[in-house]
């Protein structure tokens, strides 16, 4: 479970969180929605222990963020907004990479099922040949090869084709439910949130993204 209490951030002058209370369940997909600026990129980041805020607590099962960063990024996994992997190298050696930086132990059938499991075949191609969406695929496929209890994504479905977005939400959809997961994830994609998530949190005095949920039959939380 993870708990936010009362999370509040600012950079120098500009407060961009303010008073964010949320709880999340194990197997529950949380979309995250706000204008651009709104402050998404910047809770995920807090979420996964890159910055932190200034006020608040958050806990993560028995876990204190103020306390215990080290054990709880054991149990992470962070895709950042702008794709981090290695360009030159192949997925296969993308993937045998991470794993020698991660915790957990893989076998290369293992790291590949991984990939397949995506729709990702292209094991021995070097990663500067692949389009933006096989990029997205294998840096979540490297997200989840230490097993975490919950993955953080920030927009992990912008600028790819629609068979791409589907492959990669029921996937999502499928960590979340049959591996109770927790997942938090970016879009400006509504049709995607309302399909793929149980709740939505909306950043930000816009309150065009509340308006466009209303009628979703989702649980809004809004701040
Ligand atoms: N390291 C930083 N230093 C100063 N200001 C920052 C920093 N990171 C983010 N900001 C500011 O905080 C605000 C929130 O940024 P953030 O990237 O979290 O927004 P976002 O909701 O993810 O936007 P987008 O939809 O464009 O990705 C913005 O005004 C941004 O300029
Ligand atoms: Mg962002």
């Amino acid at each position: 479970m993870l708990s936010v209490d009362s999370l509040k951030k600012r950079y120098r002058k500009k407060l961009v969180l303010e008073n964010l209370t949320f709880t999340v369940r194990p197997g529950e997909i949380i979309g995250l929605v706000g204008e651009n600026g709104a402050g998404k990129s910047t809770l995920l980041r807090i979420l996964a222990t890159i910055d932190k805020p200034n006020k608040g607590s958050i806990s993560f099962f028995n876990y204190l963020y103020s306390k215990n960063r080290k054990e709880i990024r054991k149990y992470i996994g962070y895709v950042p907004q702008d794709i981090a992997i290695w360009e030159e190298l192949t997925v296969k050696e993308n993937m045998l990479f991470f794993e020698k930086l991660s915790l957990s132990s893989k076998s290369s059938q293992e790291l590949r099922q991984l990939c397949l499991d995506m729709n990702l075949d292209k094991w021995e191609e070097p990663v500067k040949k692949l389009s933006g969406g096989m990029k997205r695929k294998l840096n979540i496929a490297i997200t989840l090869i230490h097993e975490p209890t919950m993955l953080l994504l920030d927009e992990p479905t912008v600028g790819i084709d629609l068979k791409s977005k589907i492959e990669i939400g029921s996937y999502l959809l499928k960590q979340a439910k049959d591996n109770n997961r927790i997942i938090i994830y970016t879009s400006h994609d509504m049709d995607e949130i309302n399909h793929l998530c149980d709740r939505v949190i909306c950043i930000g005095e816009d309150s065009f993204y509340e308006d466009i949920l209303k009628d979703s039959g989702k649980e809004i939380i809004s701040f």
